[in-house]
């Protein structure tokens, strides 16, 4: 018998609390060796104040243990009330969200129909991209959200996804992006992830296009195994996902940092059936089994898994899903069968054999100091070669361009000016609409431009015009560091 480890275990709001308990006499009927250590964690602390959503102590548990399986929880409504979910993974740095979706026996769906099983898991960037949230109004009709996509948040995400495919028996990684448009940010998770797959022989790797993606997950979801996306493109692949498998109902989700990870059920608290013992356990029964296999418990999950799926060849379902004609099961009676189900193994569905061997668990660090991420030792010589000026007008480019060359210093060039990205000066149509926020480029024809020329222009634009925002054009050694406009 393998030493027990500890986890804290948070049994959360509305439904939370039965399908948590179901689950966990699951877990107890195969002696899984885990013991539980329950968390003050979910709505009541956050009504007592805890604006995490947690109490202190709560906290330093799940830092000490470094493994959180939690229930839903409800965030209360009402301005300023931040997602408790939400909060955790950002707090934790639990980078790599990961979600598998998967054909079960007894979900009705179009594939199930037409015998196409489906076996995906998308890895999500859970940190950065847009969901930084780093947006401001610029001017009374232009709002800007800042997507900040780095190398190490991507190396963390896409390196994750190669170590489970490897350990958990996928053959197959794809990386889903749009850097055919955003050349610079998505280009650089392309470029991560094709450097990154050069460690990993052993495991086919391919991209795709995202809107490309979208079309076959639908049209041949059989051909993906492993899709690894920034935050935002994969929070809608997941969704995606869910629906060809029969709903989030069906799907587990962890989140995962180097030294914290958290297992938890897709679906929220279900409020409208919640104490009715009505609730359907598996997602969060198959998030659990994900932790057993992220703690190295591969057997134990194996077989929960095999006596799941038998349950559910036998029609076994709660009052969610299922064949109709067979009276619906309790959360507590769909467990219980489970449990008399532990020695059966799928007549028509097996799971995918994971490989036995070293967890993906890492032990949590002594937090004594804020952890700086591994900057990538870039040597390229870095240059300024000019600004784009984000102003806030209503001209047409020519009358922006009459008013700002005559305040360039020499050696400074007008370049461009661009409105939405698209170029109305010194070419343009005038059937190009216009919004009052224009991005007017301003380089330096020869050599480079300081910091200290570019604050002095700020100053001379800024006494014609409002400059809501500004960002350098800064060139990487031989890499350019910014877009060109649409037209350009
Ligand atoms: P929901 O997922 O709780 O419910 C949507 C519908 O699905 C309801 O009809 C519900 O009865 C049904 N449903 C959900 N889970 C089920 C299950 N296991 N078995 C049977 N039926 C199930 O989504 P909703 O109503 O938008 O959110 C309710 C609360 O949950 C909100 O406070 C929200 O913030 C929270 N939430 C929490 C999440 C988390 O803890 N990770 C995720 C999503 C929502």
């Amino acid at each position: 018998m393998s030493v027990p480890i500890k986890i804290a275990v948070a049994k959360g709001d509305g439904i939370g609390p039965e399908i948590m308990d179901a689950v966990l006499t699951v877990f107890n009927s195969v002696g899984v060796p885990l013991q539980y250590e329950f968390i003050e964690m979910g709505k009541t602390y956050f009504l007592e104040g805890y604006g995490t959503g947690m109490t202190p102590k709560a906290m330093k548990v799940v830092e000490e243990l470094g493994i959180l399986f939690k229930g839903p929880m409800e965030t209360p409504k009402g301005k300023g009330m931040k997602s408790i979910n939400v909060t955790a993974r950002k707090t934790w740095s639990t980078y790599a969200n990961r979600r598998h979706f998967q054909s079960l026996p007894g979900v009705d769906t179009v594939f199930s129909r037409a015998g196409i099983p489906i076996d995906i898991t998308i890895v999500r960037e859970n940190i950065e991209g847009t969901y930084g949230g780093v947006e401001h109004m610029n001017t009374h009709d232009v709002t800007i959200c800042r997507r900040i996509i780095s190398r190490p948040g991507s190396e963390q995400v896409i390196r994750f996804a190669f170590e489970m495919a490897r350990k958990e028996g996928f053959t197959k990684v794809t990386c889903a992006h749009k850097a055919n448009i955003m050349k610079i940010t998505d280009g650089l998770f392309l470029e991560v992830f094709q450097d990154i797959a050069k460690e990993y022989p052993d495991i086919q790797s391919n991209d795709i296009i995202i809107d490309d993606l979208a079309m076959k997950l639908v049209a041949r979801p059989h051909e993906f195994q492993v899709v690894v996306l920034t935050n935002l493109q994969g929070d809608i692949m997941s969704d995606l996902c869910a629906g060809l498998v029969g709903g989030l109902g069906f799907a587990p989700s962890a989140n995962i940092g180097d030294h914290i990870a958290i297992f938890e059920a897709v679906h929220g608290t279900a409020p409208d059936i919640a104490g009715k013992q009505m609730a359907n356990p598996t997602s969060l029964l198959l998030s659990g089994l994900m932790m057993m296999r992220h703690l190295g418990f591969v057997k134990q999950a194996a077989q929960i898994e095999n006596a799941l799926r038998y349950t559910l060849e036998q029609g076994v379902h709660t009052a969610d899903f299922g064949d109709r004609s067979i009276p619906f099961s309790t959360t507590h009676e769909f467990a219980q069968s489970v449990i008399t189900n532990l020695d059966k193994e799928p007549e028509f569905s097996k799971p995918r054999i994971a490989k036995d061997g070293v967890p993906l668990f890492i032990k949590p660090l002594a937090a004594t100091h804020q952890k700086m991420m591994e900057s990538t030792k870039d040597k390229a010589n870095k240059v300024i070669k000019g600004v784009d000026l984000f102003i806030e007008s209503s001209e047409p480019g020519e009358a922006i361009a009459a008013t700002i060359q005559p305040l360039l210093s020499s050696g400074q060039k007008l370049v461009t000016i661009s409105n939405r990205g698209t170029l109305i000066w010194p070419t343009g149509s005038v059937f190009t609409e216009l919004v009052d926020h224009s991005c007017v480029r301003i380089e330096q024809e020869q050599g480079e431009m300081t910091q200290n020329e570019v604050f002095e222009l700020l100053k001379k634009v800024g006494k014609q015009y409002m400059i809501p925002s500004y960002e350098l054009l800064r060139n990487f050694g031989i890499k350019t560091g910014y877009s060109l406009t649409q037209g350009q």
